[in-house]
């Protein structure tokens, strides 16, 4: 079965000393436990402090993009293997904050994912439509679209270790959750294009919801059978608020 992972992506928010506290108390907090996978995504500058603290804990980090080339003349940017060696084994790659106000395209997000890969790293590849595109019922051609190209060419071998997370624009930092059928009828619809391209992988592939997830509707989302985890910013950034998240009553 998938094991369900909790994500926080903390976006552009802790200092140093700051995301230090907070991930100092949520290892406190949820120490022991086993049957959640748990990570958060500090902003670039707090990985290796954050790194110190949880590196041998049941805490995985994450980065929140990098850029797909190994290195050279490109001021400003993040290898993959410089965001490996900070601690991480995870990152988020096409977040729609991205997409919005950076020009992440569907072409730079296929390269990121290979380039993540490659590095040994496992991308959070993020997909959701806007509310202009859902109150015109495109929803599924656009998720279609941005999954199909973010996500093609994926060698096969890596194809079952991806993370998806489905965030509806609309959905995101507004306290306008999706309800859990709405959620969930775009998570199946994912899976099953996943299936046509990458067969069996398909059923290994762990899709996050992510929009307004707090400790009051994140058991009702989990019961979704293609739900298998939530991206959380806002609630994550309180290590007590994000860790009854990760202890959601099941
Ligand atoms: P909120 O949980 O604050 O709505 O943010 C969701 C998100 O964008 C996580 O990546």
């Amino acid at each position: 079965m998938r094991k369900p992972l909790i994500a926080g992506n903390w976006k552009m928010n802790k200092t140093i000393s700051e995301a230090v506290q907070v991930v100092k108390d949520l290892k406190n907090a949820v120490d022991g436990v086993t049957d959640v996978e748990i990570l958060i995504c500090p902003p670039f500058t707090a990985l290796c402090a954050v790194n110190n603290i949880v590196k041998d804990s049941n805490i995985n980090l994450g980065a929140q993009d990098l850029f797909w080339e190994t290195k050279g003349a490109f001021t400003g940017e993040i290898s993959p293997s410089m965001i490996k060696d900070a601690g991480c084994s995870y990152v988020l790659i096409g977040h729609s904050e991205r997409r919005q106000y950076f020009g992440e395209t569907d072409e730079t997000v296929n390269k990121k994912i290979k380039a993540a890969f490659l590095a040994g790293l496992t991308p959070v590849v993020c997909i959701g439509e806007t509310l202009k595109e859902r109150e015109n019922n495109v929803t599924f051609k656009v998720i279609e679209k941005q999954f199909k190209c973010g996500l093609t060419g994926i060698p096969p071998e890596y194809a079952s270790l991806a993370v998806v997370a489905y965030e509806p624009v609309w959905a995101i930092g507004t306290g306008k959750t999706a309800t859990p059928d709405q959620a969930q009828e775009v998570h199946s619809f994912i899976r099953k294009i996943y299936g046509k391209i990458y067969k069996a992988a398909a059923e290994k592939l762990r899709i996050l919801y992510g929009g307004s997830v707090n400790p009051g509707n994140v058991s009702e989302l989990m019961k979704k059978s293609d739900i298998d985890g939530g991206l959380v910013g806002g609630a994550s950034l309180d290590a007590e608020t994000f860790a009854k998240l990760v202890k959601y009553s099941k």
